[in-house]
């Protein structure tokens, strides 16, 4: 029989590894029940059964391929119904190799599909249904790359990139409501992501790898500490800070009735 819990459920997708699984375990420790999304059923089954009878919390696990329209917009609907829930942890996401010319687009379309559409529309529903409630919390995992689009594969960093800025405007329309907002920004991380995309992790100097607990206990926090955007390996917050700092420096000038000078 599961405890009484007052933190509601977390929604988590691509839980059935990596990054995922391991904020399930660790959500799990802090004592929500879980809803846990991916498409390997048989994996969200085992980790759901043991974290469930390890932390006396409640596990639902649901089936979900993120890039069916089907499935997501039912997905999409519970989110948007369920007052139980209280956390979504938008963490599905994929990565690819290579230059977008020669890239396969069926893939560059999935990948769009999953790591910004899926997403967006997650992030929507929750939105609504924590903003109505005034509470509730949504992490996004984004990723370095979105500050370093030149170091990885086009379409993903710019998937990255997306997922920041979104999450940055959101937590302008809905900290005002008492929603809690979070983009987490990863470095290379131990997980499958990289053999299912085809790349070999080995081959990166060991120093910037990072053991996914380490990353995900880091993010957790940040989010404890309010954090709108942690980045688990950079050693001096004010780094972070200096470059929003820079981006504000901007803003004034952003958008003028004349042309700058240089281009007159
Ligand atoms: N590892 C890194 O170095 C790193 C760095 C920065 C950011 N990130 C981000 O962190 C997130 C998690 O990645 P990870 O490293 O933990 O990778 P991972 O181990 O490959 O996990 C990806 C998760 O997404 C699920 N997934 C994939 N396609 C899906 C689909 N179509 N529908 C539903 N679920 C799907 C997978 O489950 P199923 O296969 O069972 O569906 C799996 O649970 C991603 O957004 C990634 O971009 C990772």
């Amino acid at each position: 029989m599961s405890k009484q819990h007052d933190k509601g459920t977390a929604l988590i997708t691509g839980a059935s590894s990596g990054i995922g699984a391991t904020y399930a375990e660790r959500l799990a420790q802090r004592g929500y029940d879980l809803l846990l999304v991916a498409r390997d059923l048989q994996r969200l089954e085992a980790l759901g059964g043991r974290l469930a009878q390890e932390n006396g919390v409640k596990v639902e696990v649901l089936r979900a391929d993120l890039t069916d329209r089907a499935d997501l917009l039912a997905l999409e609907q519970r989110l948007r119904g369920d007052a139980a829930i209280s956390l979504l942890v938008n963490n599905a996401g994929v990565a690819m190799n290579g230059s977008l010319a020669e890239a396969d687009l069926d893939k560059v379309e999935q990948l769009i599909q999953l790591n910004v559409v899926a997403l967006t529309r997650l992030s929507a529903a929750a939105a609504a249904n924590f903003g109505a409630a005034g509470r509730g919390a949504i992490i996004n995992l984004a990723s370095v790359v979105a500050l370093a689009p030149e170091m990885f594969n086009a379409v993903y960093s710019a998937s990255k990139a997306y997922v920041l800025s979104l999450t940055q405007t959101l937590h302008g329309e809905l900290a005002k409501l008492g929603v809690q907002l979070q983009a987490v920004l990863p470095g290379v991380t131990r997980t499958e992501i990289w053999e299912r995309s085809g790349m070999d992790a080995t081959q990166l100097p060991p120093e910037m790898i990072m053991e996914v607990g380490e990353m995900v206990d880091a993010s957790l926090a940040g989010f404890d500490q309010g954090e709108l955007v942690t980045m688990p390996s950079l050693p001096d917050a004010a780094d972070w800070q200096a470059l929003v700092g820079a981006r504000d420096k901007l803003g004034p000038n952003l958008s003028r009735s004349s042309a700058a000078a240089r281009y007159k």
